[in-house]
Protein backbone atom coordinates (compact mmCIF):
# COMPACT_ATOMS: atom_id res chain seq x y z
CA UNK A 1 0.00 0.00 0.00
CA UNK A 2 1.05 3.66 -1.04
CA UNK A 3 1.25 6.71 1.73
CA UNK A 4 1.54 9.84 0.65
CA UNK A 5 4.62 10.63 1.80
CA UNK A 6 6.05 8.53 -0.94
CA UNK A 7 3.85 10.16 -3.58
CA UNK A 8 4.77 13.84 -5.89
CA UNK A 9 1.74 15.73 -5.41
CA UNK A 10 3.30 19.17 -6.89
CA UNK A 11 0.87 20.81 -8.77
CA UNK A 12 -2.03 18.29 -8.36
CA UNK A 13 -5.39 18.65 -6.98
CA UNK A 14 -5.72 16.53 -4.18
CA UNK A 15 -8.80 14.49 -3.75
CA UNK A 16 -8.77 14.00 0.67
CA UNK A 17 -11.70 11.86 2.23
CA UNK A 18 -11.15 12.23 5.94
CA UNK A 19 -12.88 11.70 8.76
CA UNK A 20 -14.74 15.12 9.99
CA UNK A 21 -17.53 12.67 11.90
CA UNK A 22 -17.21 15.30 14.88
CA UNK A 23 -19.90 15.66 17.78
CA UNK A 24 -22.01 18.48 17.67
CA UNK A 25 -24.15 20.63 19.83
CA UNK A 26 -25.66 23.25 17.36
CA UNK A 27 -22.94 24.62 15.27
CA UNK A 28 -20.38 23.95 18.27
CA UNK A 29 -18.16 21.27 17.52
CA UNK A 30 -17.73 19.39 20.92
CA UNK A 31 -14.42 17.33 20.15
CA UNK A 32 -12.19 18.46 17.58
CA UNK A 33 -9.86 15.85 17.80
CA UNK A 34 -10.08 14.38 14.53
CA UNK A 35 -9.40 17.30 12.80
CA UNK A 36 -6.64 17.83 14.05
CA UNK A 37 -5.23 14.99 13.78
CA UNK A 38 -6.26 15.23 10.03
CA UNK A 39 -3.71 18.48 9.92
CA UNK A 40 -0.12 16.23 9.22
CA UNK A 41 -1.81 15.07 6.52
CA UNK A 42 -3.16 18.12 5.16
CA UNK A 43 -0.05 20.18 5.94
CA UNK A 44 1.96 17.66 4.00
CA UNK A 45 0.21 18.19 0.50
CA UNK A 46 -0.06 21.65 1.05
CA UNK A 47 3.88 22.05 1.59
CA UNK A 48 4.72 20.10 -0.75
CA UNK A 49 2.30 22.45 -3.94
CA UNK A 50 -0.83 20.27 -4.02
CA UNK A 51 -4.72 22.05 -3.97
CA UNK A 52 -7.29 20.34 -1.64
CA UNK A 53 -10.71 19.04 -2.21
CA UNK A 54 -11.18 17.25 1.22
CA UNK A 55 -14.80 15.66 1.57
CA UNK A 56 -16.32 13.51 4.31
CA UNK A 57 -19.41 12.05 6.05
CA UNK A 58 -20.94 13.68 9.09
CA UNK A 59 -23.45 12.23 11.14
CA UNK A 60 -26.36 9.67 9.50
CA UNK A 61 -28.08 12.10 7.17
CA UNK A 62 -30.45 9.85 4.69
CA UNK A 63 -29.05 10.69 1.66
CA UNK A 64 -30.49 14.08 1.19
CA UNK A 65 -29.32 17.32 2.31
CA UNK A 66 -30.23 18.19 6.27
CA UNK A 67 -28.75 21.66 7.07
CA UNK A 68 -28.07 20.16 11.20
CA UNK A 69 -25.57 17.61 9.13
CA UNK A 70 -23.73 20.32 7.33
CA UNK A 71 -19.36 20.66 7.37
CA UNK A 72 -19.96 24.30 7.49
CA UNK A 73 -19.23 24.56 11.07
CA UNK A 74 -16.03 22.37 10.15
CA UNK A 75 -15.15 24.51 7.32
CA UNK A 76 -14.84 27.47 10.17
CA UNK A 77 -12.47 25.21 12.79
CA UNK A 78 -10.44 23.52 10.01
CA UNK A 79 -9.50 27.05 8.35
CA UNK A 80 -8.67 28.31 12.10
CA UNK A 81 -6.45 25.02 12.34
CA UNK A 82 -4.81 25.30 9.67
CA UNK A 83 -4.46 29.17 9.71
CA UNK A 84 -5.76 29.67 6.09
CA UNK A 85 -8.65 30.14 4.12
CA UNK A 86 -11.26 26.89 3.75
CA UNK A 87 -13.74 27.69 1.00
CA UNK A 88 -17.04 25.43 1.64
CA UNK A 89 -18.56 23.83 -1.31
CA UNK A 90 -22.39 23.95 -1.64
CA UNK A 91 -22.69 20.46 -2.35
CA UNK A 92 -20.12 18.18 -2.93
CA UNK A 93 -20.63 16.78 -6.39
CA UNK A 94 -21.74 18.60 -9.55
CA UNK A 95 -20.99 21.74 -12.12
CA UNK A 96 -21.00 24.08 -9.47
CA UNK A 97 -18.52 22.09 -6.96
CA UNK A 98 -16.07 20.88 -10.23
CA UNK A 99 -15.81 24.27 -11.15
CA UNK A 100 -14.81 25.50 -7.64
CA UNK A 101 -12.57 22.14 -7.49
CA UNK A 102 -11.03 23.55 -10.75
CA UNK A 103 -10.73 26.66 -9.94
CA UNK A 104 -7.93 26.27 -6.88
CA UNK A 105 -4.53 27.08 -6.98
CA UNK A 106 -1.71 25.43 -5.12
CA UNK A 107 -2.08 25.62 -1.40
CA UNK A 108 -6.05 26.60 -1.47
CA UNK A 109 -8.36 24.21 0.21
CA UNK A 110 -12.09 23.61 -0.55
CA UNK A 111 -14.15 21.68 1.92
CA UNK A 112 -17.18 19.82 0.06
CA UNK A 113 -20.41 19.41 1.55
CA UNK A 114 -21.32 16.05 3.50
CA UNK A 115 -20.59 12.82 1.35
CA UNK A 116 -23.76 11.45 2.50
CA UNK A 117 -26.43 13.82 1.69
CA UNK A 118 -26.43 11.94 -1.87
CA UNK A 119 -27.64 8.47 -0.95
CA UNK A 120 -25.00 7.50 -4.29
CA UNK A 121 -22.47 7.52 -1.32
CA UNK A 122 -23.04 4.67 0.70
CA UNK A 123 -24.41 2.72 -1.86
CA UNK A 124 -21.07 3.23 -3.52
CA UNK A 125 -22.59 4.04 -6.69
CA UNK A 126 -20.46 3.88 -9.61
CA UNK A 127 -22.29 7.19 -11.11
CA UNK A 128 -21.49 9.28 -7.68
CA UNK A 129 -18.45 7.61 -7.50
CA UNK A 130 -17.58 8.96 -11.01
CA UNK A 131 -18.60 12.35 -10.12
CA UNK A 132 -16.35 12.34 -6.99
CA UNK A 133 -13.40 11.16 -9.16
CA UNK A 134 -13.82 14.54 -11.51
CA UNK A 135 -13.05 16.58 -8.02
CA UNK A 136 -9.17 15.44 -7.97
CA UNK A 137 -6.35 14.30 -10.02
CA UNK A 138 -4.84 11.91 -7.11
CA UNK A 139 -6.76 10.59 -4.83
CA UNK A 140 -6.07 10.18 -0.36
CA UNK A 141 -7.38 8.25 2.01
CA UNK A 142 -6.83 9.18 5.67
CA UNK A 143 -10.31 8.53 7.00
CA UNK A 144 -9.50 5.79 9.28
CA UNK A 145 -12.92 6.34 10.92
CA UNK A 146 -14.85 5.51 7.62
CA UNK A 147 -12.19 2.73 6.57
CA UNK A 148 -14.78 0.17 7.39
CA UNK A 149 -17.36 1.61 5.18
CA UNK A 150 -17.20 -0.11 1.40
CA UNK A 151 -18.89 3.81 0.64
CA UNK A 152 -18.36 5.72 -2.87
CA UNK A 153 -15.41 8.09 -0.92
CA UNK A 154 -13.60 5.09 0.18
CA UNK A 155 -13.62 2.34 -2.27
CA UNK A 156 -15.78 3.19 -5.37
CA UNK A 157 -13.65 6.42 -6.44
CA UNK A 158 -10.78 4.30 -6.51
CA UNK A 159 -11.59 3.11 -9.33
CA UNK A 160 -11.93 6.39 -11.56
CA UNK A 161 -8.72 7.83 -10.19
CA UNK A 162 -4.87 6.21 -11.22
CA UNK A 163 -2.94 7.54 -8.46
CA UNK A 164 -4.55 6.86 -4.84
CA UNK A 165 -2.71 6.22 -1.73
CA UNK A 166 -3.49 6.34 2.02
CA UNK A 167 -2.79 9.50 4.11
CA UNK A 168 -0.63 9.74 7.31
CA UNK A 169 -3.06 9.16 9.62
CA UNK A 170 -4.02 6.25 7.91
CA UNK A 171 -0.31 5.10 7.77
CA UNK A 172 -0.23 5.77 11.54
CA UNK A 173 -3.09 3.55 12.32
CA UNK A 174 -1.89 0.49 10.48
CA UNK A 175 1.29 0.70 11.83
CA UNK A 176 0.51 0.95 15.69
CA UNK A 177 -2.95 -1.56 15.30
CA UNK A 178 -0.73 -4.09 13.28
CA UNK A 179 1.98 -3.60 15.01
CA UNK A 180 0.58 -4.88 18.16
CA UNK A 181 -1.78 -7.75 16.74
CA UNK A 182 1.56 -8.89 14.81
CA UNK A 183 4.50 -8.90 17.20
CA UNK A 184 3.32 -7.45 20.88
CA UNK A 185 5.24 -6.79 23.71
CA UNK A 186 4.32 -9.56 26.40
CA UNK A 187 2.75 -9.52 28.96
CA UNK A 188 -0.61 -8.26 26.55
CA UNK A 189 -3.52 -7.47 28.32
CA UNK A 190 -6.62 -6.89 26.62
CA UNK A 191 -9.23 -4.45 28.30
CA UNK A 192 -12.91 -4.68 26.85
CA UNK A 193 -15.70 -2.45 28.47
CA UNK A 194 -18.76 -1.16 27.38
CA UNK A 195 -22.63 -2.05 27.48
CA UNK A 196 -23.21 -4.79 25.33
CA UNK A 197 -21.44 -8.52 24.59
CA UNK A 198 -23.32 -8.59 21.46
CA UNK A 199 -21.69 -5.37 19.70
CA UNK A 200 -17.96 -6.88 21.27
CA UNK A 201 -18.13 -10.70 20.97
CA UNK A 202 -15.85 -10.86 17.13
CA UNK A 203 -13.13 -8.61 19.22
CA UNK A 204 -13.50 -10.68 22.18
CA UNK A 205 -12.98 -13.89 20.43
CA UNK A 206 -10.08 -12.36 18.13
CA UNK A 207 -8.00 -11.16 21.03
CA UNK A 208 -8.20 -14.18 23.18
CA UNK A 209 -6.22 -15.66 20.30
CA UNK A 210 -3.76 -13.14 21.04
CA UNK A 211 -3.60 -12.13 24.35
CA UNK A 212 -1.91 -13.01 27.68
CA UNK A 213 -4.89 -11.45 29.99
CA UNK A 214 -8.34 -10.52 29.13
CA UNK A 215 -10.24 -7.85 31.81
CA UNK A 216 -13.85 -7.64 30.68
CA UNK A 217 -15.92 -4.51 32.63
CA UNK A 218 -19.37 -2.65 32.21
CA UNK A 219 -22.11 -3.78 31.79
CA UNK A 220 -21.10 -6.26 29.33
CA UNK A 221 -19.54 -8.16 32.48
CA UNK A 222 -22.96 -8.57 34.26
CA UNK A 223 -23.85 -10.97 31.62
CA UNK A 224 -20.61 -13.24 31.96
CA UNK A 225 -21.59 -13.41 35.81
CA UNK A 226 -24.43 -14.35 35.48
CA UNK A 227 -23.90 -17.21 32.95
CA UNK A 228 -21.65 -18.09 35.55
CA UNK A 229 -25.06 -18.21 38.22
CA UNK A 230 -24.81 -14.92 40.15
CA UNK A 231 -27.81 -13.16 40.27
CA UNK A 232 -27.16 -9.59 38.75
CA UNK A 233 -30.44 -7.76 39.93
CA UNK A 234 -31.56 -5.56 37.49
CA UNK A 235 -28.69 -4.64 35.56
CA UNK A 236 -28.20 -4.51 31.94
CA UNK A 237 -27.71 -8.51 30.41
CA UNK A 238 -28.12 -10.39 27.24
CA UNK A 239 -30.06 -13.34 28.50
CA UNK A 240 -29.10 -14.37 25.12
CA UNK A 241 -25.82 -14.54 25.42
CA UNK A 242 -25.53 -16.47 28.01
CA UNK A 243 -24.48 -19.75 26.64
CA UNK A 244 -22.06 -17.30 24.52
CA UNK A 245 -20.40 -15.77 27.29
CA UNK A 246 -19.53 -19.16 29.47
CA UNK A 247 -17.87 -20.84 25.82
CA UNK A 248 -15.68 -17.42 25.81
CA UNK A 249 -14.64 -17.98 29.45
CA UNK A 250 -14.00 -22.07 28.72
CA UNK A 251 -12.22 -20.76 25.62
CA UNK A 252 -10.11 -18.55 27.63
CA UNK A 253 -9.32 -21.26 30.11
CA UNK A 254 -8.52 -23.55 27.15
CA UNK A 255 -6.10 -21.23 25.86
CA UNK A 256 -4.59 -20.24 28.79
CA UNK A 257 -5.65 -16.76 28.57
CA UNK A 258 -6.58 -15.40 32.30
CA UNK A 259 -10.03 -13.86 32.62
CA UNK A 260 -10.87 -11.31 34.81
CA UNK A 261 -14.55 -10.10 35.86
CA UNK A 262 -14.70 -6.97 38.27
CA UNK A 263 -15.68 -8.59 42.06
CA UNK A 264 -17.31 -5.27 43.47
CA UNK A 265 -19.47 -3.04 42.57
CA UNK A 266 -21.25 0.29 42.16
CA UNK A 267 -24.65 0.11 42.11
CA UNK A 268 -28.19 2.34 42.04
CA UNK A 269 -31.20 2.43 40.11
CA UNK A 270 -30.71 5.21 37.41
CA UNK A 271 -27.64 5.31 35.50
CA UNK A 272 -28.16 8.97 34.09
CA UNK A 273 -29.68 11.03 37.19
CA UNK A 274 -29.46 8.61 39.87
CA UNK A 275 -26.89 7.99 42.92
CA UNK A 276 -24.87 5.51 43.79
CA UNK A 277 -26.10 3.53 46.49
CA UNK A 278 -23.29 1.39 47.61
CA UNK A 279 -20.39 -0.86 47.39
CA UNK A 280 -21.50 -4.78 46.96
CA UNK A 281 -20.26 -7.96 45.84
CA UNK A 282 -22.15 -10.94 43.43
CA UNK A 283 -23.38 -12.58 46.24
CA UNK A 284 -25.20 -9.64 47.73
CA UNK A 285 -26.68 -7.39 44.94
CA UNK A 286 -30.61 -6.26 45.44
CA UNK A 287 -33.22 -7.62 43.21
CA UNK A 288 -33.79 -3.74 42.60
CA UNK A 289 -30.77 -2.31 42.32
CA UNK A 290 -28.84 -2.57 38.99
CA UNK A 291 -24.86 -2.46 38.94
CA UNK A 292 -23.55 0.73 37.44
CA UNK A 293 -19.91 1.00 38.16
CA UNK A 294 -16.76 -1.42 39.20
CA UNK A 295 -15.76 -1.09 42.87
CA UNK A 296 -12.26 -0.65 44.88
CA UNK A 297 -11.64 -4.49 44.86
CA UNK A 298 -12.10 -4.70 40.91
CA UNK A 299 -9.89 -1.40 40.61
CA UNK A 300 -6.94 -3.33 42.82
CA UNK A 301 -7.17 -6.50 40.50
CA UNK A 302 -6.92 -5.09 37.68
CA UNK A 303 -4.57 -2.52 38.68
CA UNK A 304 -2.55 -5.92 39.12
CA UNK A 305 -2.92 -7.72 35.93
CA UNK A 306 -2.06 -3.96 34.01
CA UNK A 307 0.79 -2.54 35.74
CA UNK A 308 3.45 -4.40 34.50
CA UNK A 309 2.28 -5.20 30.93
CA UNK A 310 4.17 -5.22 27.77
CA UNK A 311 1.01 -3.89 25.48
CA UNK A 312 -2.25 -2.85 26.43
CA UNK A 313 -5.64 -2.78 24.25
CA UNK A 314 -8.38 -0.64 25.69
CA UNK A 315 -11.61 -0.20 24.37
CA UNK A 316 -14.94 0.86 26.49
CA UNK A 317 -15.40 2.47 29.65
CA UNK A 318 -16.16 0.20 33.28
CA UNK A 319 -19.18 1.88 34.01
CA UNK A 320 -22.49 4.66 33.23
CA UNK A 321 -19.40 7.06 33.25
CA UNK A 322 -21.57 9.70 31.92
CA UNK A 323 -22.89 10.37 35.21
CA UNK A 324 -19.92 11.22 37.68
CA UNK A 325 -21.98 8.73 40.54
CA UNK A 326 -20.68 6.20 37.92
CA UNK A 327 -17.39 7.21 36.42
CA UNK A 328 -14.51 6.52 39.02
CA UNK A 329 -14.41 2.82 37.70
CA UNK A 330 -13.42 4.14 34.45
CA UNK A 331 -11.49 6.94 35.87
CA UNK A 332 -9.29 4.62 37.54
CA UNK A 333 -8.64 2.49 34.85
CA UNK A 334 -7.64 5.27 32.82
CA UNK A 335 -4.76 6.41 35.31
CA UNK A 336 -3.66 2.95 35.38
CA UNK A 337 -3.46 2.44 31.88
CA UNK A 338 -1.27 6.17 31.56
CA UNK A 339 1.16 5.05 34.31
CA UNK A 340 1.65 1.53 31.86
CA UNK A 341 5.63 1.82 30.49
CA UNK A 342 4.48 -0.63 28.00
CA UNK A 343 2.79 0.35 24.61
CA UNK A 344 -0.61 1.67 25.31
CA UNK A 345 -3.43 1.62 22.63
CA UNK A 346 -7.12 3.04 22.79
CA UNK A 347 -9.68 3.22 20.84
CA UNK A 348 -13.60 3.63 20.35
CA UNK A 349 -15.77 6.87 20.97
CA UNK A 350 -16.51 6.27 24.66
CA UNK A 351 -12.94 5.39 25.97
CA UNK A 352 -11.87 8.48 23.86
CA UNK A 353 -13.92 10.77 25.84
CA UNK A 354 -12.87 9.92 29.05
CA UNK A 355 -9.34 10.13 28.23
CA UNK A 356 -10.18 13.76 26.92
CA UNK A 357 -12.17 14.40 30.15
CA UNK A 358 -9.44 13.17 31.98
CA UNK A 359 -6.92 15.27 30.05
CA UNK A 360 -4.51 12.30 29.62
CA UNK A 361 -4.21 11.97 26.18
CA UNK A 362 -0.62 12.19 26.04
CA UNK A 363 -0.04 9.58 28.43
CA UNK A 364 -0.70 6.91 26.07
CA UNK A 365 1.11 5.31 23.07
CA UNK A 366 -1.64 5.69 20.60
CA UNK A 367 -5.05 6.77 20.58
CA UNK A 368 -7.09 5.27 17.17
CA UNK A 369 -9.52 7.87 15.80
CA UNK A 370 -11.59 4.55 15.11
CA UNK A 371 -14.73 3.41 16.15
CA UNK A 372 -15.90 0.72 14.77
CA UNK A 373 -13.55 0.63 12.27
CA UNK A 374 -10.80 0.13 15.73
CA UNK A 375 -12.66 -2.78 16.46
CA UNK A 376 -13.04 -4.23 12.83
CA UNK A 377 -9.11 -3.96 12.78
CA UNK A 378 -8.74 -5.66 15.71
CA UNK A 379 -11.21 -8.40 15.15
CA UNK A 380 -8.95 -9.37 11.79
CA UNK A 381 -11.71 -8.13 9.45
CA UNK A 382 -10.58 -6.57 6.03
CA UNK A 383 -10.95 -2.96 6.22
CA UNK A 384 -12.44 -1.79 2.50
CA UNK A 385 -10.77 1.28 2.61
CA UNK A 386 -7.55 -0.85 2.72
CA UNK A 387 -8.32 -3.01 0.28
CA UNK A 388 -9.36 -0.68 -2.10
CA UNK A 389 -6.22 1.07 -1.90
CA UNK A 390 -3.66 -2.58 -1.59
CA UNK A 391 -5.13 -2.95 -5.00
CA UNK A 392 -4.16 0.09 -6.45
CA UNK A 393 -0.35 -0.64 -5.29
C1 LIG B 1 -17.40 6.80 13.25
O1 LIG B 1 -17.67 7.81 13.91
O2 LIG B 1 -17.24 5.67 13.78
C2 LIG B 1 -17.15 6.95 11.79
O3 LIG B 1 -17.17 8.27 11.38
C3 LIG B 1 -18.12 6.12 10.97
O4 LIG B 1 -19.42 6.61 11.08
P1 LIG B 1 -20.65 5.69 10.69
O5 LIG B 1 -20.75 4.61 11.73
O6 LIG B 1 -21.85 6.58 10.64
O7 LIG B 1 -20.34 5.08 9.34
Amino acid sequence: MKFLDELNVSGKRVLMRVDYNVPLKGETIVDDNRIKQSLPTLKLALDNGASLVICSHLGRPKGAPAPEFSLKPVAVRLAELLGREVRMAPDCIGPEVQAMAEGLKPGEVLLLENLRFHPGETKNDPDFSRELAKLGDVYVNDAFGASHRAHASVVGVTEYIKDCCGGLLLKKEWQYLGEALENPARPFVAIIGGAKVSSKLGILKALLEEVDSMIVGGAMANTFRKAQGFEVGTSLVEDDLLEEAMAIMVEAREKGVKFYLPVDFILGTDPKGGIASGVRTYQDIPADEMILDTGPASHTLFAEVIKNAGTVIWNGPMGAFENPAFAQGSINLCRVVGAVSGMTILGGGDTNVIVEQMGMADKFSFISTGGGSFLEFLEGKELPAFTALENKS
